[in-house]
């Protein structure tokens, strides 16, 4: 396997359960397939990812205006936007192992991301899979089924008449909620066109996957983003636009460019005039990391007819009359934090041959900003009280136990930028040293004096 950053996706598994970022899912229940759970840290980060983005594309943007709409819709939606007839994924089964895999994952492990299987159509990949006997990963066999469609929406139902009626969806991607709102926001919010909606949210679709930790679950968080503009022009304009807003969104993190790349779609859904990925070089490969789409007026076009209302938009300076069309950028809030997860891990050698596993984070998204460290227990009392007045500030954590080059370790384990050591002279002036992560360097500050530090710092 490709190591980036000395790291595998073994070792992030690990180091990430023994670090309270993420477990697997049920575990005590020896797990579920593609579930994970965020632990204490991880949850920090995943919220910080989610903060950075909201702030980024919807407080900072005058035109744009959040919702949160609900997981379950009328299944009438999921007519209109196309997902009841052709959402499915390219399925074989293993006949020696019982196991199922997607057709378009095998190729990408087995060439390790180099066949651009988007281009291919059901019949090319199985030529592939077949010409290379590409084996099953799980047993080792090569004796797979023809490739069936499988779809990918979870189904329920609310068992009121028991007959199909009642079956409704979890949703597979948050977009809907933000075309089916269009007419409730502009209105409310008195939007002219162009102007964006934006949410984040949960999202659910039955995968199957060949593993790599979070990268593609069943349940996941989308940040997706919908820019409605005027026409083709436009489309194409802003859809320029919002490739440079999402690079740049990920260099402001810190990614290195080299990591990064623009993938155009070669296969184009049929109502879309332009689509590429952002790519991103994982330890298993490049592979995707968000979407932008221009979809054109075929959303809310769908969706009118499908409703039966009036989703025309009317100019109010010309009166002129249009479907908005709508540069779509969609993220994965797992998928990136799983990005970050991989970009910013390293292992250092210091001065003197001793090593850590540090993460460099940005302050803005680390999980905790401060670490609070008294030299001895003894010291306690004023530590814990220093932590209080932090604490209300930014997140921060406590940790008395272990030598304090171990503290310093644990922390930088788990990305926290500042750790400050409680001293006997914190007794004396109320200063303490704060060490920085990436240069290990120790200064003495105030708490005011930290506080205005801090803040500065985790502006994002
Ligand atoms: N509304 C457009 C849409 O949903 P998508 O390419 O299917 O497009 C957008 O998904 C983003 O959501 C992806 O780029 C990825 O970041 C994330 N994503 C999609 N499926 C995922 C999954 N099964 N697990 C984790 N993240 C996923």
């Amino acid at each position: 396997m490709e190591e980036k950053n000395k790291l595998t996706m073994e070792k992030l598994v690990t180091h990430c359960k023994t670090t309270g970022i993420v477990y697997p899912g049920s575990d005590i229940y020896d797990g579920l397939a593609n579930t994970w759970d965020y632990g204490p840290v991880g949850v920090e980060l995943k919220n910080n990812i989610k903060k950075v983005w909201w702030k980024r594309f919807i407080q900072e943007s005058e035109n744009s205006y959040g919702v949160d709409a609900a997981i379950m819709m009328n299944p009438k939606v999921w007519e209109a936007s196309g997902h009841v007839a052709s959402f499915t994924d390219p399925k074989m089964d293993c006949k020696s192992c019982k196991a199922r895999m997607r057709a378009d994952n095998l190729i990408e492990a087995y060439s390790k991301g180099e066949t651009d299987v988007d281009a291919m159509t059901n019949e090319e990949m199985e030529a592939y899979i077949n010409e290379h006997k590409v084996k099953c990963p799980i047993c080792g066999n090569f004796n797979w089924t023809p490739i069936r469609q499988f779809h990918l929406m979870f189904q329920t139902s609310r068992d009121i008449t028991g007959d199909s009626n009642d079956v409704i969806y979890l949703r597979p991607e948050t977009a809907q909620g933000e075309f089916v709102n269009f007419f409730n926001v502009q209105r409310t919010a008195r939007a002219k066109v162009p102007f964006g909606i934006g949410q984040i949210g949960k999202a659910f679709r039955n995968e199957i996957t060949p593993g790599n930790f979070t990268f593609r679950t069943i349940e996941f968080e989308q940040m997706e983003h919908q820019w409605f503009c005027k026409n083709e022009e436009q489309g194409f304009k802003y859809y320029e636009e919002y490739k440079k807003e999402a690079m740049d969104f990920l260099l402001d993190l810190g990614f290195n460019k080299e990591h990064l790349n623009y993938k155009d779609h070669e296969k184009l859904a049929f109502y879309a005039k332009a689509a590429c990925d952002i790519i991103f070089k994982y330890p298993f490969g490049w592979n995707e990391l968000n979407g932008i789409h221009y979809r054109t007026d075929y959303d809310l076009a769908q969706h009118q007819e499908y409703s039966g209302k009036n989703l025309f938009y009317i100019d109010p300076m010309t009166n002129e009359k249009y479907i908005p069309h709508d540069v779509e950028y969609s993220i994965g809030a797992d998928r990136l934090t799983l990005a970050v997860l991989c970009e910013f891990y390293d292992e250092e050698t210091l001065e003197g041959g001793d090593t850590r596993i540090v993460y460099h984070f940005h302050p803005a998204i680390a999980p905790y900003k401060v670490a609070v460290l008294p030299l001895q227990k003894n010291l306690g009392e004023k530590a814990r009280e220093i932590y209080k007045k932090l604490s209300k500030r930014f997140m921060c954590t406590y940790d008395e136990s272990g030598s304090i080059g171990k503290r310093y370790r644990r922390q930088d384990q788990i990305g926290t930028p500042y750790s400050i050591t409680i001293d006997f002279e914190t007794l004396e002036n109320e200063t303490f040293t704060v060490r920085d992560r990436d240069t290990m360097e120790q200064v003495r500050m105030t708490v005011d004096e930290l506080i205005k530090y801090v803040e500065e710092k985790i502006m994002f």
